[in-house]
């Protein structure tokens, strides 16, 4: 079996259309949340992720902009984003949304999780072997997937160690310069990562449409559990239009401004 690891699209219509343009073959879609928020296009985006499948964990942005609450501890960009987001949505997305399931979901049995933050709260931040180390303890579940942070990566433990994961790329769609046809012409990449016998993983394919580790490529996953490895890629989308967007919509500059930037 073969799952697409998806997550925090946040509603980057280009981003998504280059992400699915480039997947490999796969059996099922995993989306991790965050759906919507912060980018111009949430309705095109809630249709074409749910035709890709039914697998579903809500993300506190999904949470906030359906109107089910939190909105108080979004910082004033991300609160301009939700409530934008809201009065845009159709009645029948909004509805979507405030149905969506809340982690942890186990889609393959109970040895695989889903979840947005952590498995203990949606609205937590794994960002160091710390924060994973609750999540990695005293767990029968051998992966979880998770998002929220915008970080692509994970940690792993085999019960004595524990270890902190990050993909290798050469090239981190660095451009010179930063003119507009240099993003375009970014390349692509991949990174391969066995999951080994006897280990507990906490993996994250990182943020389809806002990434926030340095990297402005759309970040996405492949995970096989025939051959037992995760892929991590990373790849170039048309990030000009998607800040264009974001201007067009009246949402904040700093939204459209930090796509380049990957921050
Ligand atoms: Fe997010």
């Amino acid at each position: 079996m073969r799952a697409l690891l998806i997550s925090d699209i946040h509603a980057n219509l280009e981003a998504l259309k280059a992400v699915l343009a480039a997947a490999p073959a796969h059996d099922v879609v995993w989306n991790l949340g965050d759906v919507v928020g912060y980018g111009a296009n949430p309705n095109e985006v809630i249709d074409e992720t749910r035709r890709l499948g039914d697998v579903f964990v809500r993300g506190n942005h999904d949470r906030v902009c359906a109107g089910l609450g939190g909105i108080e501890e979004f910082n004033p960009v991300a609160q301009r984003a939700a409530r934008w987001t809201e009065c845009v949505l159709t009645g029948e997305h909004r509805e979507w949304l405030r149905h969506m399931a809340v982690g942890p979901i186990a889609p393959d049995g109970p040895l695989v999780r889903c979840v947005h933050g952590s498995p203990m709260d949606e609205d937590e931040y794994v960002l160091t072997l710390h924060d994973a180390w609750p999540a990695l303890d005293a767990t029968d579940v051998r992966i979880t997937f998770f998002g929220h942070t915008h970080v692509q990566g994970g940690f792993a433990t085999n019960g004595d160690e524990w270890f902190r994961l990050a993909p290798r790329y050469s090239t981190h769609g660095r451009v010179h310069g930063g003119h507009d046809r240099e993003y375009l012409h970014a390349e692509a990449e991949e990174f391969e990562l066995e999951l080994r016998e006897g280990a507990r993983y906490l993996l994250n394919p990182g943020s389809v449409g806002q990434p926030r580790d340095g990297d402005w490529r759309a970040a996405f996953a492949l995970y096989d559990d025939t051959r037992m490895i995760l892929t991590w890629y990373r790849v170039p989308y048309d990030v000009r239009e998607a800040q264009e967007r974001i201007l067009q919509a009246g949402l904040p500059d700093r939204l459209a401004a930090r796509l380049k930037d990957g921050r």
